[in-house]
C-alpha cells in the first residue's frame, strides 16, 4: 500500500474536513482543520478563478497545509424542452418568494471556469488537489502534478477508483453514497447503488494500490475507527461540521439540521445531479419530475435556493446532509474532529 504520499502531508490528525462547495466550507473552516493537526479544503465549485485566486493567498498566508478541490468536467447536458417543463413546474416556487424564474431561458451548460482554476494552481500550487464529478484529462493532470500536489479523485465505486488510478492520482476519496450533498458519482444518472461505507472501502484496497481517504456518513467515533480497520489511511468528515462555529452554513440550514426528525434523500431536484439532502417540501415535490442535467438544473433553480436562504425558509432550500446529521454538533471545528478521531 503506498501510504506514504498521505504521510508525507505529516498530518498528526488523520479526521480531514471535506470540501464544501456553495458556502458551508469556509477558509476559517480549513484552517480550524489544519491547526487541530488535520487538512481542509477550499472548495473551488461554483466561485471565480479570481475568488479561488484569493482564498489560496489568504489561506497559503497561515503557512499550513491545505488543499483545493475542483469539480472536474464531465458534462451532463439537460434536454433543453425538459429543463423548460420543469421550469415552468417550479416556477410557483419562485412566485411565492417573489423571484423572477426566466422559464425560457435556454440551459447554462458552464464547466465551472475549469480551465482558468487549472490555471490559478499551477501559479499558485497548493499542496493537495481533489477533484470530483470526473476525472481530469490527462494533460491538466500532469500540469497539477508539476506543481507538485498530491492530487486526489473522489471515488464512488472499485470500477472509478481502477480508472482513477489507470488516470495516475495519488490517493482517493473513496465515498459511500450515504455522504452529504453530491455524489461524486461518475455516472451521475446511475447513481452508486448502496453500499456501506468500510465495504466499499475494503473493495477499493482489492481494487489498487492507492492511499485511500473515506467518507460518508462518518458521525462517530466508532464509525471513524472502523473506516481505518477497513483500510483508510484517513477519513474526511463534511456533514459533522456543517454545524461547526467556522462553518459557513446559513441559519435555515442549520436549523433543520437540527431537527431530528427529518430524514434524507438522494435527490437531483436542486441541481440535475444526485446530491443528498434533508427531506423537504421542496425534494417531495420536485424529485420525482426533476430531469438529469448539471449544471443546467444548479443555475435554473439558483435564485429561488438564494432567496429561500434569504428568507429562511428551509423547505425550498437545499439542506445537503449526510446521514449522519444528527451528530453534527454547533461546537468549533477543532473539537468535532478531535472527538470523531478519539477511538484511533
Ligand atoms: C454542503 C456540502 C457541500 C459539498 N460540496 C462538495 C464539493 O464542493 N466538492 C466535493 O468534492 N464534495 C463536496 N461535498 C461532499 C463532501 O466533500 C464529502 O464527500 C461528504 O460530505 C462526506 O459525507 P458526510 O457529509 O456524510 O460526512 C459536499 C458535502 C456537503 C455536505
Amino acid at each position: 500500500m503506498r501510504s506514504e504520499p498521505v504521510r508525507d502531508l505529516g498530518l498528526t490528525l488523520p479526521v480531514l474536513a471535506a470540501p464544501m462547495a456553495g458556502g458551508a466550507g469556509t477558509p476559517a473552516l480549513v484552517e480550524a482543520a489544519a491547526r487541530a493537526g488535520g487538512l481542509g479544503f477550499l472548495a473551488a465549485g461554483y466561485r471565480t478563478p479570481q475568488q479561488l485566486a484569493e482564498q489560496i493567498t489568504a489561506t497559503a498566508a497561515t503557512g499550513l497545509p491545505f488543499g483545493v478541490n475542483l469539480f472536474a468536467p464531465n458534462p451532463l447536458p439537460v434536454d433543453p424542452a425538459a429543463l423548460r417543463r420543469y421550469a415552468e413546474l417550479i416556477a410557483v416556487e419562485a412566485d411565492r418568494l417573489g423571484v423572477a424564474l426566466d422559464t425560457a431561458a435556454p440551459p447554462v451548460e458552464d464547466d465551472d471556469g475549469w480551465q482558468g482554476k487549472v490555471d490559478v494552481l499551477r501559479a499558485q500550487p497548493v499542496p493537495v488537489v481533489s477533484f470530483a464529478f470526473g476525472i481530469p484529462p490527462r494533460a491538466d493532470l500532469a500540469a497539477l502534478r508539476r506543481t507538485g500536489a498530491l492530487l486526489v479523485q473522489t471515488v464512488t465505486t472499485a470500477a472509478e477508483a481502477r480508472a482513477a488510478a489507470e488516470a495516475g492520482v495519488d490517493a482517493l476519496a473513496v465515498q459511500a453514497p450515504v455522504a452529504g450533498g453530491h455524489s461524486g458519482t461518475l455516472t451521475p444518472t446511475r447513481p452508486p447503488a448502496d453500499i456501506a461505507l468500510d465495504d466499499l472501502v475494503a473493495a477499493v484496497r482489492h481494487a489498487v494500490d492507492l492511499p485511500v481517504i473515506a467518507c460518508g456518513g462518518l458521525a462517530t467515533p466508532e464509525a471513524v475507527a472502523a473506516a481505518v480497520r477497513a483500510g483508510a489511511q484517513a477519513v474526511a468528515v463534511g456533514t459533522a461540521l456543517l454545524r461547526s462555529d467556522e462553518a459557513g452554513t446559513s441559519a435555515a440550514h442549520r436549523a433543520a439540521l437540527a431537527e431530528p426528525d427529518r430524514t434524507t434523500v438522494l435527490t437531483r431536484a436542486f441541481t440535475g445531479r444526485p446530491a443528498r439532502a434533508l427531506r423537504n417540501a421542496f425534494t417531495d415535490r420536485y424529485g420525482p419530475a426533476a430531469p438529469y442535467g448539471y449544471p443546467a438544473l444548479h443555475h435554473l433553480t439558483g435564485p429561488i435556493r438564494r432567496a429561500a436562504a434569504a428568507a429562511g425558509d428551509a423547505e425550498r432550500l437545499h439542506l445537503w446532509a449526510g446521514t449522519g446529521f444528527r451528530h453534527a454538533a454547533a461546537q468549533p471545528a477543532a473539537v468535532i474532529l478531535r472527538r470523531l478521531a478519539d477511538q484511533l
